[in-house]
């Protein structure tokens, strides 16, 4: 059983999609916390589910370093296989990315590596495109640039805003994460092939 700790700032679908299908017996993984650099919206589903969550703010710290540490402290407590970070809007120091890594992964709503970043859906419309898509890649120390784990194209409809384009990526993201979840604990996905080749 791969243990799973997600990390999250917002609401958490992604999150709440790992819950769910968590209850199935048959699914190879669990999530066995819940962490945000916030008093995440999301925290309601862990809550729900009856698991434990730590938030620690990066404004408490004096760097972004020190946040860091404690963040992987906090981690660390759950011992878990995998880390996802789910919505999770801040980025690790590198020291805490190499000391997770490759059981570091990431979601991005967007065909990496087209509009990486904090705002990967609004960037996708304001160039134009015609489609954009989903991913889930392994965290390495830029932004959103590790390696491809899963992805897939979204069209871009003509009168799509950020809100209407995001509602529509968000389900894709799900299942690829899921499926990612679970080639990761059947061993199919080999994360540190991945990270290395
Ligand atoms: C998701 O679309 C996730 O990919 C994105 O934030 C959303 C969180 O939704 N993450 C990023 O943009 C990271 N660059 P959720 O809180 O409802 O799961």
């Amino acid at each position: 059983m791969l243990s799973l700790v997600v990390l999250i700032s917002g609401g958490g679908s992604n999150l709440r999609a790992l819950l769910e299908v968590s209850e199935d017996a048959e699914f190879p993984a669990r999530v066995v916390a819940v962490g945000a650099d916030r008093d995440a919206d999301g925290f309601a589903h862990a809550e729900e589910f009856g698991i434990p969550t730590f938030s620690l703010a990066m404004s408490s710290f004096p760097d972004r370093e020190s946040w860091g540490d404690a963040m992987l402290e906090q981690i660390r407590v759950w011992q878990p296989d995998l880390v996802i970070l789910s919505g999770f809007m801040k980025l690790f120091p590198p020291r805490v990315v190499d000391a997770l890594s490759p059981n570091l992964i990431n979601t991005h709503p967007a065909y990496l590596p087209e509009f990486p970043g904090a705002h990967g859906v609004r960037d996708a419309l304001a160039a134009g495109a015609t489609q954009t898509g989903a991913s889930v890649i392994v965290v390495d120390n830029g932004v959103d640039s590790g390696p491809i784990i899963a992805q897939r194209r979204v069209p871009i409809e003509p009168r799509d805003t950020e809100a209407s384009l995001h509602e529509r990526i968000k389900p894709v993201e799900r299942e690829l994460l899921i499926q990612a979840v679970l080639d990761i604990a059947n061993g199919h996905i080999d994360l540190k092939e991945l990270a290395t080749a």
